[in-house]
């Protein structure tokens, strides 16, 4: 699967713009403040309906304008597909496939399923564990039909569960129902996790020895938690801790709190690394993600946007992470300010075109 084609209007300094990029390796060039990154912001709108840079809709949309509008053409399973996203300054807008207006943003990650590496993506390892619950969640929405309905089903019972927690007297009946419908459903969603989980550990630690970290013999590990105590089910430790729970105002265990840790030798991962091995651990676990999904689901595959590629990262480092990319076999953007930076970062026979942006504008560059 891939996009043969972009339009892009009204989004940051991206006026109009259009592209028809490769299938394979697009290289976006230009300097600072020209819209390299605006361009994979509206690769991402398209897939997500979602910016990665700002949770308001505000700053993307042109200064002056009300609304922003990205096109696709994409190839999916044999199928041409049309997407349209249109997001408006009030927080409104439209998703379209074939013309079909879609109700959730869901099918548009089922059809254009993105992976995102930024020079802020450290943040998967340094930050709270919501981002590494969303980043375990994109594998298992993929891969998982059921994941979807059974995680939406178990949000809305746990939002029922912490407003009788937070609201006077407990009525007991109720309480029973919202736990019982939770336990049901953290327990799916626990097993898919934990065997999507099961698949990727390998596939990353073999991406991090391509990588070359330089953890000099020390073992790095993966682990998954689940988000309560694996020795009780869930359904009585609810029970048991109500009253901590009502005290508390909201429930304190479950799958909203699963999370994943990476450890080398006996450290949190991130106490140990480097920038540069950090950028490279995180772009172990996101093409460990695109490698089993590909797997998974081979007419798919997943569009590979990779923001400021040579940020913190050494020549040869480069020149690995840009031949596992084109391993990938999957439609990868990598934004990049000069074009010598990736020379020669590329294997000889990969497919790519380039492109300069320069105030906006977008052209393609003769083959290099
Ligand atoms: N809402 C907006 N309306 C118009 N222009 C905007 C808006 N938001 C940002 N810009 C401008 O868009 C331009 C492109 O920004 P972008 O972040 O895409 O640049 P870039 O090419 O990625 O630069 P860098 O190399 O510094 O990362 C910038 O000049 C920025 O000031
Ligand atoms: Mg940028």
């Amino acid at each position: 699967m891939s996009l043969s084609r972009i339009r892009v209007l009204q989004l940051r300094n991206l006026a109009e713009a259009q592209l028809e990029p490769s299938p394979r390796i697009n290289i976006i060039l230009g300097e600072n403040g020209s819209g390299k990154t605006s361009l994979l912001e509206a690769i991402h709108l398209l897939g997500t309906a979602r910016s990665f840079r700002s949770t308001k809709l505000k700053p993307i949309i042109q200064t002056g304008s009300t609304d922003c509008v990205v096109f696709g053409e994409l190839l999916s399973q044999g199928m041409p597909h049309r997407l349209g996203v249109k997001r408006t300054i009030d927080g409104g807008g439209e998703l379209k496939i074939n013309g079909i207006h879609q109700r959730s943003a869901a099918t548009l990650a089922t059809t254009l399923p993105v992976q995102l590496i930024t020079p802020d993506s450290f943040t998967l390892l340094t930050g709270g564990s919501k981002p590494r619950r969303q980043f375990i969640d994109w594998g298992v929405f993929h891969v998982e039909h059921q994941f979807l309905g059974c995680w939406r089903q178990y949000q809305s019972a746990l939002k029922q569960r912490n407003h009788l927690l937070r609201h006077g007297k407990i009525d007991p009946s109720q309480l029973l129902v919202w736990n019982a419908e939770l336990a049901r459903n953290a327990e799916h969603i626990d097993q898919m996790r934990q065997s999507y989980f099961s698949l990727l550990a390998p596939v990353v630690r073999d991406l991090v020895d391509r990588f070359e970290l330089g953890l000099e013999g020390e073992h790095l590990s993966l682990s998954y938690t689940r988000g309560w105590d694996a020795k009780t089910p869930f359904i009585d430790q609810l029970d048991q801790q109500v009253d901590r729970d009502s005290k508390l105002g909201f429930t304190q265990t479950g799958p909203h709190r699963a999370d994943l840790s990476v450890r080398i030798g006996r450290d949190n991962a991130v106490e140990r690394l480097s920038r540069g091995q950090q950028k490279l651990l995180v772009c172990a676990l996101k093409l460990a993600q695109a490698r089993l999904f590909r797997d998974h689901s081979p007419a798919t595959n997943s569009v590979f946007l990779v923001d400021d590629l040579a940020a913190e990262l050494d020549r040869e480092h480069r020149t690995i992470l840009c031949h596992e990319l084109v391993a990938l076999e999957c439609q990868v953007f990598v934004t990049c300010i000069e074009s010598d930076t990736l020379e020669g970062a590329w294997p000889t026979n990969a497919v790519r075109k380039m492109f300069h942006v320069k105030h906006g504008n977008i052209v393609e560059l003769a083959q290099p």
